[in-house]
């Protein structure tokens, strides 16, 4: 079955087609035939973040021009089914796509699935090579992204409790605002990392002492807002010093680290787990895939830790594409129509 994956929930535009087969599990295959993405990052980097109306505009100019290309790189093929995200995300922004879907379905008569974007990043990160990764159930999630942060129990595909959540701030946030207390431009993730990593292998001393929210508290729940407001007091009407702008950001990324893994490994005793699939956007950073790593291995490699590929570890339509496989083998296809964005869209 081919499929074409739609992704609009927040400052990337991506469309895909795969073309996938076999029942989700063992028999499993896909490969990409046409892949496409338009990122709005250095356009949103000036305000600090993502502007939703200015992000719109961009998907309703991209995904024509996107579909346009996929369609070159795949000599005309059409989908037999497309699946588009329709939350959680930026509303206007998941709109775009759907609407797009809509008419594309008009066009084409082919099923349509609707897709949490969530999901999708799970999915993707159980995948390797083509192919469904050798683990075993229950899977526990580590979810990161700009908007979220949870840990999600899976026992089987489709099937999730979230057992654990942000109570203000995602990780992904939390990067983001701290990079813009430390002049650092939009998306602050990958900025904090670089100048943390420097730190780090400079070896100087540990200049800040920064909080480690919620560690302690025998409870799966994340905050962050707290992390950024102690980042804040220590910049604020002072002028900061490159060495101590790169001791905060590495105090900051070891902070995060530490409460991720923390509350990760909480989890996987809890809930006895074979396997830690990390997903989003901070799952692209090496310290905190290093970290977990190393603490899996301290307690005898108690599970097994699945990670996207560092490039496919933020937005894109694959994993849109491939989260719509799964439910459209299912048939679990909407109507076109009665399509409808949920910003607030929860696994479970
Ligand atoms: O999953 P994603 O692309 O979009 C959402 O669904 O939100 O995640 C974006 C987030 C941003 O907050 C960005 O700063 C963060 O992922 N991010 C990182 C890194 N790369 C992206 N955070 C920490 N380290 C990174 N290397
Ligand atoms: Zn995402």
């Amino acid at each position: 079955m081919r499929i074409l994956g739609v992704e609009t929930s927040c400052d990337e535009t991506a469309i895909c087609l795969i073309e996938a087969s076999g029942e989700f599990g063992p028999a499993f295959r896909f490969s990409v035939l046409g892949d496409t993405l338009a990122s709005q990052a250095t356009l949103h980097a000036q305000y600090g973040g993502v502007f939703p109306n200015l992000a719109k505009r961009e998907h309703l100019k991209n995904l024509p021009v996107l579909y346009e290309a996929v369609q070159k790189q795949v000599g005309g093929v059409k989908p037999d089914a497309i699946a588009v995200t329709v939350g959680p995300g930026l509303e206007p922004c998941l709109w775009t796509g759907i609407n797009f879907v809509q008419r594309l379905a008009d066009e084409s008569k082919a099923p349509v699935v609707g897709v949490d974007h969530m999901e999708g990043h799970i999915m993707l990160s159980m995948m390797a090579h083509g192919k469904l990764s050798d683990f075993e159930f229950p899977v526990l999630a580590l979810l990161i992204s700009g908007g979220h942060t949870e840990l999600v129990v899976m026992r089987s595909f489709g099937e999730y409790e979230v057992v654990g959540r942000t109570r203000d701030d995602a990780a992904g946030e939390a990067f983001d605002k701290v990079a813009r207390l430390l002049s650092l431009p939009y998306p602050g993730g990958p900025e904090i990392s670089r100048i943390a990593r420097a730190a780090r292998s400079a070896g100087g001393p540990r200049l800040y002492n920064l909080p480690r929210p919620m560690l302690h508290e025998n409870n799966l729940d994340f905050s962050f807002s707290g992390l950024k407001t102690a980042v804040r007091r220590q910049v604020e009407d002072k002028s900061v010093t490159d060495d101590e702008r790169a001791a905060l950001a590495r105090e900051f990324e070891d902070a995060v680290a530490d409460v991720l893994v923390g509350k990760a490994m909480r989890a996987i005793d809890e809930y006895g787990i074979n396997t830690l699939v990390v997903g989003g956007g901070v799952s692209a950073n090496d310290y905190i895939r290093e970290r977990l790593k190393t603490a899996l291995e301290n307690e005898g490699n108690i599970a097994k830790l699945l990670v996207p590929p560092p490039e496919l570890a933020t937005d894109n339509a694959l994993m849109i594409a491939l989260a719509g496989y799964f439910h459209a083998q299912k048939k679990e296809f909407t109507d076109p129509s009665s399509l409808t964005a949920d910003g607030n869209l929860a696994l479970g």
